[in-house]
């Protein structure tokens, strides 16, 4: 908590986006970011997310208030193990399915525990996204940060403990994180076991979207973002730190946890979001909207309106047009669409798409909802009817996903996923009834 200047005013963080936090009350330096002296003897390190001279409202930059600065490291070594070696995409046009992935047999951590999915480029591009799985059954004892991209967490099973350089997020299914690019964090595993879905973001920082005529309110709420508060850990003895840099992991030894920021302000910082308090809007008369209104955060590219990557939720809804085909239309669309299933069923898929599964729809591939829901959907009489108990997403992005090859060998990969549009009948009657 930042400490206020007197009893009747409050600094006002949100005209700065600027946050504030502290572990000890007075070692946040005021006024000056990087004091000649810190409280507390402390360093001043500051962490940019965004070069220097962006403009003020793009700027994400932290200052870090620490015992030791993060300089303090020796030589950096690449990793024997290497498991996004083969993150390298396979080029195909075909739309892809995958089961869920089982949960790993041996002891293995969070960052052991990625598996590459697809990504839209090498990892030094400066924008697209890489897509993982992860599948953990061990709390790391390490520290790890990714240079190559903000990270966003989705989890699928098993909560989730973010140790951050600036304090510590929990994390539940139906919750997701986003930590900022270089941002040293550990994951412990409260259930011992954790599955999900992972988007390294290469481009611009995700944000809440613009709403337009929607107006000021609605979607995902600023308010509902949660940053966490300042906590330090004091300890020595030897710590691994692991950075993931382009598509590597590289590692030191440090003699201390390089988790001791006990203070810090700014807006570079990690963050939590609860989807169940998406505020869902739709249609209140006919038709379907574009799948854009369920857009809970955007990173956007150089060209307006085109997203270098959108984070679209599916939540529980009522569906209530009237003459209107409710589930997702038939589309082929200009986007690349990596879906998956937090929990319970998606509306356009009667089955084969299950929780930690995923799908892969590329560019202007021609997809939509299967021959069984189709049927149900023209049959169904159009009265009010709320999709419930129900969680999917997509990341959604401009450029080509390409799968990798790992993915591409998996036995979760299903082989048959285009027979679950194969018995479409042609109910084309010229001599039929007009609507
Ligand atoms: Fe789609």
């Amino acid at each position: 908590m930042q400490p206020t200047p007197s009893a009747d005013v409050q600094y006002l963080s949100g005209f700065a986006n600027e946050f504030a936090s502290e572990a000890l009350p007075g070692s946040l330096p005021q006024g000056c970011n990087s004091p000649q002296r810190a409280p507390y003897g402390l360093y001043a390190e500051q962490l940019s997310g965004t070069a220097f001279t962006m403009p003020r409202h793009e700027q994400r930059r932290s200052w870090l208030y620490r015992l030791r600065p993060s300089a303090l490291h020796p030589r950096f070594e690449r990793l024997a193990r290497q498991p996004l070696a083969e993150a390298a995409g396979e080029i195909t046009p075909n739309r892809l399915r995958w089961n869920p992935q089982p949960l790993p047999a041996e002891p293995t951590d969070f960052i052991d525990g990625w598996s590459p999915m697809a990504a839209t480029a090498a990892p030094e591009a400066p924008s697209g996204v890489s897509v993982y799985l992860y599948a953990a059954n061990q709390s790391m004892q390490r520290a790890f940060y990714d240079a190559d991209g903000e990270l966003l967490v989705v989890p699928e099973m098993g909560r989730l403990r973010i140790v951050t350089e600036l304090g510590v997020l929990q994390l539940e299914p139906l919750e997701i994180a986003v930590i900022p690019r270089g941002m040293k964090f550990r994951v412990e595993l409260p259930d011992g076991e954790a599955r999900g879905y992972l988007a390294e973001n290469h481009g611009a920082a995700l944000r809440i979207p613009d709403l337009g005529p929607i107006g000021s309110n609605g979607l995902a709420n600023p308010r509902d973002f949660l940053a966490p508060v300042a906590h330090y850990e004091d300890t020595t003895g030897p710590v691994q730190l692991v950075q993931k840099f382009l598509g590597q992991f590289w590692g030191c030894e440090l003699n201390h946890s390089p988790l001791d920021v006990v203070a810090w302000h700014g807006n570079n910082v990690p963050y939590k979001y609860d989807l169940r308090t998406f505020n869902t809007l739709g249609t209140v008369s006919y038709d379907h909207p574009d799948p854009s209104i369920f857009t809970v955060l955007t990173s956007p590219s150089s060209v307006p309106g085109m997203a270098n990557m959108d984070f679209v939720i599916f939540p529980p809804r009522w569906m209530v047009a009237e003459n209107t085909f409710r589930p997702p239309w038939f589309h082929r669309n200009l986007m690349n669409e990596f879906m998956g299933l937090i929990a319970g069923a998606y509306d356009a898929k009667a089955e084969g798409f299950l929780p930690g599964g995923v799908s892969l729809h590329p560019c202007m591939s021609a997809h939509g909802p299967d021959a069984e829901t189709c049927e149900k959907a023209i049959a169904a009489e159009l009265a009010p009817h709320k999709i419930d108990g129900t969680m999917a997403f997509m990341f959604e992005t401009s450029q080509v996903l390409r799968p990798s090859r790992q993915a591409m060998r998996s036995p979760q990969l299903q082989t048959d996923y285009d027979r679950c549009w194969a018995s479409l009948a042609t109910t084309f009657d010229p001599q039929g009834a007009k609507p």
